[in-house]
């Protein structure tokens, strides 16, 4: 059987889509009996024309061509961004084209109309590739686990980010000279934002809580914070301490609300996930009835996303049903109820009496105290002082570390941590 498909957008992933498809077509063939042709590939960008000919596919500089041609089954968008990416998947699904897309941004944002629209056409919208790049993930959760409840996600969704961190970890780098390396290894981006402050897990995050739970959540309804606020000193204390520093994107499930979130989060040192290096993602969930389930890849750079594009793009030309969820009502838990156990560092000035005022704040605002670390020593200077909290309410620690934060032993803002009990 012979399936038509038109790409639009040739940058990383684009261009090695269409090289992995050309190297593992006799390959598709031979398992699946398809024969996948692409039938033109697009790109704004008429230098581009020269991958093209490349790969002896033809060539176009308007969407529209391969949106109206008739032969064409499936579209590929991988342009990324909002506009014209969302028009490009509007009128392909209207033209009566199949949609496979990595776009994260667009999802996480408009995926609700997407998919209604998707399931108004009675069209497939493939999205492997939108989370965790090689991973399986989007497949493995709607087939595999179908019957399955997922209790709660704990991932490393971003590549670049994990990086930043393990380079701190390992080489004992500080943030700016960890984020340089990513920088210069072509992770990062040169404005690195959606990365560096946990906006592309965030994204990701959105596409799992559909994917998991039925729910579409508003971006701004979701708590995200990056990790460009991570000292060297928190890595080197949290790896003291037994925990490893990851930027987790969290959700837990329960009755009648769930729980999403995405910062910078301190695990046990001996818990699988603080074992992931370099770029790698993973996930980690707990179900029911199939109990525990990690899932671990290559989450960034154009090959591995390739890898899920052509696994879409060979299960819609299979007549596989893609992934429709029938939207779920519950409500979100705001951060400020968070119930947490935390690590704060304070940059204190080392003279006695300091310790007790931070501890009477605390105490005031019902926060109790774990353990404190003071290693450094210095009467004229402010030294770093750790303390890990029993678990607190989120909106009472904030009050305390605005206290806190006032005192004049204390040099502003304290570092907080949110630590999770894996
Ligand atoms: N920028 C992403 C990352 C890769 O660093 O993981 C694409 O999702």
């Amino acid at each position: 059987m012979i399936k038509k498909i038109g790409i639009i957008g040739l940058g990383n992933v684009g261009e090695a889509v269409v090289r992995s498809l050309r190297k593992y077509s006799s390959l598709i063939r031979r398992r699946t009996g398809l024969s996948l042709q692409i039938k033109g590939i697009c790109d704004k960008d008429k230098s581009k024309r020269k991958i093209a000919r490349k790969y002896s596919v033809p060539f176009v500089s308007n969407f529209h061509k391969l949106i109206n041609d008739s032969q064409i089954d499936i579209i590929i968008e991988l342009i990324g961004g909002i506009e014209p990416a969302n028009s490009i998947i509007e009128q392909s699904l209207k033209a009566g084209k199949h949609v496979v897309t990595a776009n994260k941004a667009l999802l996480a944002t408009r995926g609700r109309r997407i998919f209604s629209l998707a399931q108004k056409e009675r069209k497939t919208i493939g999205f492997e590739s939108s989370v965790c790049g090689a991973i399986p993930l989007i497949r493995s959760i709607s087939n595999g686990l179908v019957g399955s409840e997922v209790k709660s996600i704990h991932g490393i969704l971003n590549g670049t980010t994990n990086y930043i961190l393990d380079k701190m970890q390992k080489e004992k780098l500080d943030f700016s000279s960890a984020l340089k390396e990513a920088q210069l290894k072509g992770l990062a981006e040169e404005k690195p934002r959606l990365d560096i402050e946990g906006i592309d897990t965030l994204h990701k995050l959105c596409i799992l809580s559909y994917l998991c739970f039925g729910v579409w959540p508003s971006l701004n309804k979701v708590y995200s914070d990056g990790i460009a606020k991570i000292s060297l000193l928190d890595v080197l204390y949290s790896d003291e301490l037994e925990f490893k520093i990851k930027l987790l994107a969290i959700a837990k499930k329960d009755k009648n609300s769930l729980d999403l979130r995405v910062h910078p989060t301190l695990i046990p040192s001996d818990h699988p996930l603080a074992d992931v290096s370099l770029a790698y993602n993973a996930v980690y969930l707990d179900t029911q009835p199939a109990g525990q389930l990690l899932f671990y890849g290559e989450g960034a750079g154009g090959q591995p996303a390739s890898s899920s594009v052509i696994s879409d793009i060979v299960n819609i030309a299979l007549n596989e049903k893609g992934v429709l969820r029938r939207e779920q009502k519950i409500s979100l838990v705001n951060i400020k109820n968070l119930r947490s156990r935390y690590y704060i560092r304070f940059m204190a000035q080392d003279k006695p009496g300091v310790l007790a005022m931070i501890s009477k704040i605390l105490a005031s605002l019902k926060i109790s105290i774990a353990s404190v670390t003071q290693k450094e020593r210095g009467r004229d200077r402010f030294v770093p002082i750790i303390m890990i909290t029993h678990e607190a309410k989120e909106d009472n620690l904030r009050r305390a570390i605005a206290k806190i934060d006032k005192l004049s032993a204390i040099k502003s803002p304290s570092q907080i941590i949110r630590i999770e009990n894996l």
